[in-house]
């Protein structure tokens, strides 16, 4: 039996490797401390569990949700964009209901491109951009995320022919694995860009909530012209973390949010009903719970801060998102310091080239242990004297 050679092209996964390595080191019985992942560690909200278990009773959840999502959720979804960043949503033309932002960003080449068209992406970016431009046959180019840019995108040094040529690209502030985090003023220019070179943006809000020192992110949404370019995707993933859920959406553009709504119809039948009641719950319930789990995001991130400092490990701080991107010492690729501090340090990295070419001389920490763990982790490379 031969697979087709579309799934023999999917990326292999970077990081497999890394789980494997940390998986067999704690089954010797060492004390790993792993920053190496990006699953959030806190429970759901309570009150989000428990409009799941109501939900779950209620007969009527038990039947084929509508194929495009109950209309709860999408007027939830649109009250939330009214709530949070004052931008109006249209629930029935705007809204499409996705099994998590991934299962968008992975549809979203095979709904806009066709074979061989291209696509720009991010260098470092989320790797799992790179799935959808595989199963869509279509081609990327990357441009680059560099620190003198604040990990912005210039978008005077992105080649002319890739600017012609391409018809989608990527965006993703707070982001992943930078930290960094994009304001209005960005977003304005990125409209601008997109409508001079006629490329639709997707910009990835799945670390829409998080942000730090008091200032909230700014939705793509909010820059004018937004809807004529392009959609977002919001994760329920990170805000009330609901990862194992599969809850998310994209807004914005209804000729995009149709063009996602109709790959759905013919790949499923929506969410579980009672995921979506629980997801309207989150979406419109008290939001306390987000104020405290940006809190704990905070003074972890301060806690690394910190402990970084003492071990003269000059490091900038992330605004957002829940992860920290530390530069490494000279004298190693990311790969081998990761393998060092993991082998030394009993501590677990996420190492730079994972996320691009880019990526390689930094390391991506999340901030997803306690700040006890944190602080032992920075400790235990210090011990290592590698910043004297
Ligand atoms: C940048 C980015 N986009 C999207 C996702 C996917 O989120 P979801 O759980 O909604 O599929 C993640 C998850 O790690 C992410 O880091």
């Amino acid at each position: 039996m031969e697979i087709s050679e579309r799934l023999k092209n999917l990326p292999v996964q970077f990081f497999a490797s890394l789980v494997g390595k940390v998986t067999k080191a704690i089954e010797e019985g060492r004390d790993i401390i792993n920053l190496g992942q990006g699953n959030p560690d806190q429970p759901t909200p309570l009150h989000i569990v428990k409009a799941l278990q109501a939900a779950a009773e209620d007969p009527s959840s038990h039947r084929y949700s509508p194929f495009r999502g109950l209309s709860e959720l999408k007027q939830a979804a649109a009250t939330f964009y009214k709530n949070q960043y004052n931008v109006s949503i249209d629930p029935e033309t705007e809204v499409a209901i996705l099994f998590g932002a991934k299962a968008g960003l992975v549809e979203l080449p095979m709904c806009l491109l066709n074979e061989n068209e291209i696509m720009l992406l991010p260098d470092p970016g989320y790797p799992d951009y790179l799935s959808g431009t595989v199963l869509a046959n279509v081609r990327y180019e990357t441009f680059p995320l560099k620190p003198e840019n604040r990990f912005l995108p210039d978008y005077e040094s992105i080649p002319d022919t890739q600017k012609t040529a391409a018809k989608l690209m990527y965006l993703n502030y707070p982001n992943n694995p930078t930290g960094a985090t994009a304001d209005l003023n960005f977003f304005n220019k990125t409209v601008e860009f997109a409508k001079e070179h006629q490329i639709t943006i997707l910009h990835d809000f799945a670390y829409g909530a998080i942000g730090f020192d008091g200032k909230k992110p700014i939705s793509f949404l909010q820059a004018d012209g937004a809807k004529d370019v392009g959609v977002e995707m919001y994760t329920l993933s990170k805000t009330y973390n609901m990862a194992g859920w599969r809850v998310g959406f994209a807004v914005g553009n209804p000729v995009i949010i149709e063009a996602l709504n109709l790959i759905q119809d013919h790949l499923y039948v929506s969410l579980f009903p009672a995921i979506q009641k629980a997801a309207v719950e989150a979406l419109t319930g008290d939001q306390q719970c987000v104020n405290e789990l940006v809190s704990c995001y905070e003074s972890r991130r301060n806690a690394l801060l910190q402990a970084c400092q003492k071990i003269g490990w000059d490091v900038q701080a992330p605004a957002g998102s829940f992860f920290a991107w530390l530069p490494i010492p000279t004298g190693f690729t990311s790969e081998e310091f990761a393998d060092f501090i993991l082998e030394h340090a009993d501590v677990a990295v996420a190492a730079g080239k994972g996320f691009g070419e880019y990526g390689e001389g930094y390391i991506r920490v999340g901030l997803l242990v306690s700040e006890e763990r944190l602080t032992e982790a920075i400790e235990r490379i210090g011990k290592l004297n590698l910043f004297i």
